[in-house]
């Protein structure tokens, strides 16, 4: 028997096959476009992750040699935040707003009025941010009112692909939290919060613990995916609970710290402890009655592929040509610039920021430059920043008192050996690898497991699968030359705030 775990993520799907023993037997990843009609926002149609569903079910079918009833159980994972709307007859109304999406700060700002900041924070653990779900339906409400008064359901992306699979309505409560319509503390929809924005609590699907298996496949899904029409679907998880499942960070003193699109520090809480000044998420955790804090910085990896696809053109050209990946060549420029690139500072917020600094106007920057800098500065300049950035979460769990014993670095940042060196050396913490690098896809099939019996547990599932593998400690010399930068890098937001509001405005 096998597990099956989907993860409908920002650049594709993700789909694998896994046994009882966590051995991974098949995976299949199908890419789609990202949208953006207007500068700072961010869309996707929700038909592309049906498609991108289908075709990798059937291809992880194929591939392992299985069929639809061997596979046990199905977890599903996703991109956070993003709204799905739906109209009575279940067809998506408009191309869904996705969780990197920044048009709703006025929306947020009604929200917090309306509700009053205290109560928001009181219900949700958290402040409305831009990214999140509730004021993406207020701003369907301003700007498309028609669009509006069609709405009898608002999904999460990976709930609309549990929909397309059972026919079903539901959600779990990792993804939840991250709507800024949810209770945290208590683990249910905040109705005080839908009925004082006036969004009804009819529109939201049933939310359950994340292991349980609350969805069947239907048989119209089994016939056009290849699964057995009614195998369990469980709850599943937001990308980030999800991951961190994968990554086993299922106890107190183990976090992890990863380098997707996004960068992400995520660490496990008994408790929905929340930071004094709301920089960090307090999330539901998707293992039953637990919490998370994390830190999520919206352009980590992916302040990397714009400095690839922008000024490294020849880089790609010639990767091609020798037939290697073109992220190992500027790996190798960026590792002949000394650490703290000779006064370049980078500062990640191209897609503006959540943590620290909760701002759709922040800008990318590059502070310091001189005649001595090239290229190879500018490099390792943007690994640095990204790494600066992480550090800005670890220095708030600090302060909140989290136990941190062991970092686990995973995404493609813990790919390289540099990036990886780099972190270890900016946090001056021991950064260690895991034997999977499965993502969040890997995490819900353990959920998975759990939801039909193969574990008692998430901790047993994570701890019959998962193993340290390798540890990159960090070095004092370099860390020291980084302790000096960081102050540096840390004033240069306060310094540039205005400005980065000024510009926003100007640029429309
Ligand atoms: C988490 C977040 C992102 C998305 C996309 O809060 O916004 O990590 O889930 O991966």
């Amino acid at each position: 028997m096998a597990l099956l775990g989907i993860d409908i993520g920002t650049s594709g799907t993700k789909t694998l096959l896994m046994d009882e023993t966590g051995t991974v037997l098949a995976g299949a990843t199908v890419e789609y476009p990202l949208s953006t009609p207007r500068p700072g926002w961010a869309e996707q149609d929700p038909e592309e992750w049906w498609r991108a569903t289908v075709q990798t079910i059937r291809r992880v079918l194929a591939d392992s040699g299985l069929d639809g009833s061997q596979v046990r159980g199905i977890g599903l994972s996703g991109q956070m935040h993003g709204s799905v709307f739906l109209d009575r007859a279940g067809e998506v109304i408009r191309p869904a707003l996705l969780w990197c999406d920044q048009r709703t700060a006025a929306q947020c700002e009604w929200i917090t009025a309306t509700v009053g900041r205290e109560r928001v924070v009181e219900l949700t653990s958290n402040p409305v941010l831009t990214g999140f779900t509730a004021p993406k339906v207020i701003w369907l409400r301003d700007h498309e009112p028609e669009n509006y008064e069609r709405v009898v359901q608002v999904l999460l992306p990976k709930d609309f692909i549990r929909f397309r699979l059972s026919g079903e309505f539901a959600t779990e409560v990792s993804d939840a939290s991250g709507t800024a319509m949810f209770h945290v503390r208590e683990r249910r929809w905040a109705t005080e919060l839908l009925d004082a924005i006036g969004v009804p609590s009819e529109w939201m699907p049933a939310s359950f613990e994340s292991h349980v298996a609350s969805t069947r496949v239907s048989s119209s899904a089994a016939a056009v995916t290849g699964l057995r029409a009614g195998t369990p679907i469980v709850g599943g998880g937001g990308d980030q609970a999800a991951g961190a499942v994968g990554n086993g960070i299922v106890e107190s003193g183990i976090l992890s710290s990863t380098v997707g699109t996004s960068g992400v520090v995520f660490a496990y809480s008994d408790g929905p402890a929340v930071d004094p000044e709301l920089r960090l998420h307090t999330f539901c955790h998707a293992v039953e009655g637990k919490w998370h804090q994390m830190g999520v910085m919206l352009s980590a990896g992916g302040s990397l592929r714009w400095f690839r696809d922008t000024l490294c053109r020849d880089l790609i050209a010639e990767a091609a040509s020798r037939g290697c990946d073109p992220y190992e060549l500027i790996a190798a420029e960026a590792e002949a610039a000394p650490a703290g690139c000779e006064g370049l500072v980078f500062l990640p917020y191209l897609t503006g920021e959540r943590t620290p600094h909760p701002d759709p106007n922040a800008r990318g920057v590059f502070f310091g430059l001189t005649l001595r800098h090239d290229r190879r500065h500018m490099a390792r300049a943007v690994l640095e920043g990204v790494a600066y950035g992480l550090r800005d979460s670890f220095e708030i769990l600090d302060a909140m008192q989290v136990p941190v014993r062991e970092v686990r670095a995973s995404g493609g940042g813990a790919r390289s050996p540099l990036w990886r060196q780099i972190q270890a050396d900016v946090s001056g913490r021991e950064h260690v690898v895991i034997n999977v690098d499965e993502g969040p896809a890997f995490g819900v099939a353990l959920l998975a497991g759990v939801g039909t019996g193969v574990w008692s547990h998430v901790s047993e599932a994570c701890r019959a699968t998962i193993q340290v593998r390798s540890a990159t400690p960090p070095s004092p010399e370099v860390q020291t030359v980084y302790d000096r930068h960081y102050p540096i890098y840390t004033s240069l937001y306060d310094s540039l705030k205005v400005a980065f509001t000024r510009t926003a405005a100007l640029a429309g």
